[in-house]
């Protein structure tokens, strides 16, 4: 496992990609980024991500622009809802807990629109919270590895989901979690 870990890191360190939210280490920059990466491939979500900081530069600044606006900015990434509930999590975030987002991953999952994935991700990649993230990317990487066919295809089920996340936490590199989860996801 020690061994797959540093390979995987490894690789990531010559291959990663160099995307505009991972020069960032605001966890609000980086919830966006998960947000519009989960349903929205990364080539499109790269064309709208820095003009939609740019208008929206904090939390702050998104809860208190007006729902037009949001929808506005978010247009080409589709999923609309999706860009609801950040602006209603951001407002949340703004009159109950200061404007600071929470940076346990439990705690992340109170909001609005944020799942296990986003929580996991965020908390991960902003804090290094060793937790594992498991997307359709990593589910399919780590189906393969184990040799469990069903991950290839839909409909793997509740119990295959659950072998597979018992994986990703034992295969998670605890020192560098944020990376390691990134490298699943590109790899
Ligand atoms: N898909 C969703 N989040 C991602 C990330 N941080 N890196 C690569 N692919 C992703």
């Amino acid at each position: 496992t020690r061994a797959l870990r540093a390979g995987l890191l490894a690789w990531y360190g010559r291959n990663r990609r160099d995307l505009p939210w991972r020069r960032s280490r605001d966890p609000y920059a980086i919830w966006v980024a998960e947000i519009m990466l989960q349903q929205t491939r990364v080539a499109v979500v790269v064309e709208r991500y820095q003009q939609f900081l740019q208008r929206f530069p904090t939390l702050v600044s998104l809860a208190l622009a007006p729902e037009q606006d949001v929808l506005a900015m978010w247009s080409g990434l589709g999923y609309y809802r999706r860009a609801r509930m950040l602006r209603k999590a951001a407002q949340f975030v703004s009159e109950n807990l200061h404007g600071n987002l929470p940076v346990k991953a439990e705690e992340l999952r109170i909001l609005p629109g944020i799942g296990v994935y986003t929580a996991a991700a965020v908390a991960s990649i902003a804090h290094n919270e060793p937790v594992a993230v498991v997307d359709g990317n990593v589910e399919r990487v780590l189906c393969r590895f184990a040799g469990w066919g069903a991950g290839s295809r839909k409909g793997g089920g509740t119990a295959l989901r659950r072998k597979v996340e018992d994986l990703a936490r034992r295969f998670l590199d605890r020192a560098r979690p944020g990376a390691f989860n990134q490298a699943m996801m590109e790899l």
